[in-house]
């Protein structure tokens, strides 16, 4: 079987809390970012761009997070803050996929939402072709605007998701997967 339809054939999610360090190099980085950039994009809008959360940079995301979460859930625990302040901290590298929706005449927004949609799958798919597990998460957070803001997205941009990548730490058993004969018909 050729090695491109074997990865795609076994690509499993990696939960990040399972995921460990060292993450991506620069130069592979560079690489899965490129290769998120390739996607089919009708009217070639490019409607989608990508942000890095590394080191630090995912504990201030957290910090974010769990002061949204504090002011809309007063009584919130500590317990339950520190979860939040942890959402990007498992994995040495979370890459955010923001859609952008630019107003064109013959591309809707639904199109342009398929090729952010397509960029993330990319993504987890070159993470994985190097070695690393990945894994597409959204949460509460993802689409609560104050958080948004704060990650610095513009009222027209949407995150599509998080991509949470690192080593795999254990063997990933595979889940039920659709019945062909149930999804496929023939016209
Ligand atoms: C847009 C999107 C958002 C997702 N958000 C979550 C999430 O917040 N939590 C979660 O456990 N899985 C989430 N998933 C599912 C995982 O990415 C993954 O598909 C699932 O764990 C199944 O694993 P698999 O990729 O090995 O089939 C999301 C998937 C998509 C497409």
């Amino acid at each position: 079987m050729p090695d491109t339809i074997k990865l795609l054939k076994t690509r499993r999610s990696v939960k990040p809390r399972e995921m460990s360090g060292p993450g991506p190099s620069p130069a592979e980085l560079d690489t899965i970012l490129t290769i998120g950039a390739r996607v089919p994009d009708h009217g070639k809008l490019a409607p989608w761009r990508f942000i890095v959360f590394e080191g630090d940079g995912r504990l201030r995301a957290g910090e974010i997070i769990a002061s949204v979460f504090a002011r809309k859930n007063p009584q919130a625990t500590e317990a339950e803050l520190a979860v939040e302040k942890k959402r990007l901290a498992d994995a040495p590298l979370v890459i955010g996929i923001v859609s952008i929706i630019k107003p064109h005449p013959k591309v809707p927004a639904f199109e342009q939402e398929l090729s952010a949609g397509a960029s993330a799958m990319n993504i987890v798919t070159a993470a994985t072709a190097l070695g690393y597990g990945a894994a597409w998460l959204t949460g509460w957070f993802s689409s609560d605007r104050d958080v948004l803001e704060g990650f610095g997205l513009k009222p027209n941009e949407k995150l599509v998701g998080l991509i949470h990548i690192g080593r795999p730490t254990k063997p990933n058993e595979d889940r039920p997967r659709p019945v062909l004969s149930e999804i496929v018909t023939r016209f």
